[in-house]
């Protein structure tokens, strides 16, 4: 068969699929910057600009067993991981990172036809993976401030509706969902994931309410708070029955060696890491003081660790560009409920300072 025959048997709604849209790495940037690529100020990934506990370098240039695969059933991760959160070993699934885990997910609970609640705009991972599963998403926009409508959300509800995603903080645009609105959510008995990939920055949980809600799924990353987005490590709490079918489903030895050790030692250095994160936080509120002061922007208070923005005056892309030629990353987006606006990762007080520098210098 030809490559043409081969396409055709390509499951059709995959044929023109629109893929997740990452950020830029510096590496591709060759050529493109006017700095060389190894001072680029990275705000575009929400990373931390701190990277990882001095104690998982150490740990993982001594470890002498990666030829081993790591044990498929995450035994001692998901010990870790229980102590950590304060719930029981059985509610748990680790993750190679937590994108993965909204993946499985949308998996186990979505097939063709079947339908998936979306708050919108919010993390596009939720529209990726239901519409490879062949499932059909309901968009429920939130308000101008990116409140959640949770009347909208409850009277979208049908008979085909198999999850509902809340983001919390939200990505891209920071703000929290309140408590009693994620209450409100559960109480209509579907299962519900809450994602607290920035739990970290905001303090904010329902993770307790997992051992009183059966419908309730917690997911949160060690991409953030503990610098391991590059080693790609994410866990949820599930109730203990869904996290059975989840182990059951997911790849063999999904968690790597090194990220097994890298959570080890980041929880083992838990003040160091919980120092950087107030670090950023407070840097967080200084980018937005002085985010503020420059009349062509609206950032929105976030309780995560990025700004976002609108751009009032002038295009998004083009200063966009215009950053990346001096040098420093952000992400911005243009498309429908997300016109025209940046999101800030939120960095050291240097890079604050050279990215308020940059704004104030376009602007002129
Ligand atoms: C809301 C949200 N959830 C999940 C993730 C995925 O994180 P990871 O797969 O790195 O754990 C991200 C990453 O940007 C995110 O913003």
């Amino acid at each position: 068969m030809d490559s043409e025959g081969i396409e055709k048997l390509i499951r059709s709604h995959l044929a023109g699929f629109t893929g997740y849209s990452a950020s830029t790495s510096p590496d591709t940037l060759a050529g493109k910057v006017d700095v060389p690529l190894d001072s680029i100020i990275k705000m575009n990934a929400n990373e931390n600009p701190y990277g990882c506990s001095p104690r998982v370098l150490q740990a993982l240039t001594d470890n002498p067993h990666f030829h081993i695969y790591p044990d498929d059933g995450q035994q001692e991760l998901r010990k870790l991981l229980a102590g950590y959160t304060g719930i029981a070993v059985e509610y748990v699934v680790a993750g190679h990172g937590s994108n993965t885990l909204i993946d499985l997910i949308v998996r186990l609970f979505v097939g063709p036809g079947d339908e998936v609640i979306n708050c919108v705009p919010t993390f596009d991972i939720y529209r990726f993976s239901t519409e490879i599963c062949g499932g059909t998403l309901v968009n429920i926009n939130r308000d101008e401030q990116f409140t959640v409508d949770v009347k909208s959300v409850k009277e979208s509800i049908s008979k085909k509706t198999k999850l509902i995603f809340l983001a919390t903080p939200n990505n891209p645009t920071g703000n929290i969902i309140p408590r009693r609105d994620i209450l409100e959510i559960l109480d209509t008995g579907l299962p519900v994931v809450v994602d607290e990939a920035y739990y970290e920055f905001s303090g904010e949980t329902v993770m307790p309410e997992v051992s009183q809600y059966r419908n309730l799924i917690v997911l949160r990353s060690f991409s953030k708070w503990a610098g391991l987005a590059g080693l790609r490590v994410g866990y949820g709490v599930f109730p203990p029955r869904i996290a059975r079918c989840l182990m059951a489903i997911k790849i063999p030895h999904n968690v790597s060696v090194a990220a097994e050790i890298a959570v080890r030692e980041s929880l083992a250095d838990i003040d160091y890491l919980k120092d950087r994160v107030k670090a950023i936080v407070s840097e967080r509120e200084r980018l937005f003081d002085g985010l503020r002061k420059i009349e062509w922007l609206r950032p929105f208070p976030s309780q995560a660790n990025f700004i976002f923005c609108n751009v009032l005056k002038g295009n998004a892309a083009e200063l966009h560009r215009k950053l990346q030629k001096k040098g420093i990353l952000v992400r911005y987006f243009d498309k429908p409920l997300l016109r025209n606006s940046i999101r800030i990762t939120a960095g050291k007080p240097e890079h604050t300072d050279a990215l308020l520098k940059a704004l104030r210098d376009i602007g002129e």
